[in-house]
């Protein structure tokens, strides 16, 4: 009776621990998986246009070899102003491509398009294309990477709705445009 009870009890923990784990993961999400990397000297990003980058996942596995080198796309406004998208298309995650002749983002798996600034033009996906929080600092473009940007970190220019009707609006995911 006693050797039952403990294997019950074995059994148990054995089934909690991984749950309990997940829980408190999903707590620390977004703050264990994200830290500044940076793209490289502010000079190799030409006001007014888009170039392609790269960057090393902060957070990599033993396995991860190159799949941790992830691309993105640098647009450099003017002055101090960068945007940083995610080169994955907000449909279903397809490698989006630059076209500077049309000022297009397009997409070749469903022909997905987004303008220069990340919003939606057309196609399947129903929002801009995912941004990474970004900064100048020391002459250096620098990202908050680590973790793929999702939903919750839209473009500031999203289309697809406006603000205000409880959608979330802007990289601070609020319904109202972010400070
Ligand atoms: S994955 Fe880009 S349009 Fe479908």
């Amino acid at each position: 009776m006693k050797v039952g009870i403990l294997a019950n009890g074995v059994v148990a923990a054995v089934v909690a621990i991984p749950i309990v784990r997940f829980v408190l993961s999903a707590l620390n999400r977004g703050k264990q998986y994200r830290s500044w990397v940076t793209l490289g000297p502010a000079g190799q990003f030409p006001e007014g246009e888009t170039r392609l980058a790269t960057f090393r996942n902060p957070y990599v596995g033993p396995t991860d070899g190159k799949t941790a080198d992830t691309a993105c796309w640098v647009r450099h406004i003017d002055g101090n102003k960068f945007q940083v998208f995610a080169i994955n298309c907000a449909h279903l995650g397809c490698p989006v491509r630059w076209f500077p002749q049309s000022g297009l983002f397009l997409c070749p798996c469903h022909g997905g398009a987004y303008y220069r600034d990340g919003s939606r033009a057309a196609g399947p996906p129903e929002r801009g294309m995912f941004e990474y929080p970004s900064k100048l600092e020391n002459g250096l473009v620098l990202i908050q990477a680590g973790e793929l940007p999702t939903p919750g970190a839209t473009s500031k220019n999203f289309s697809s709705g406006p603000c205000g009707n409880g959608a979330p609006c802007g990289p601070c995911g609020k319904a109202s445009p972010c400070a």
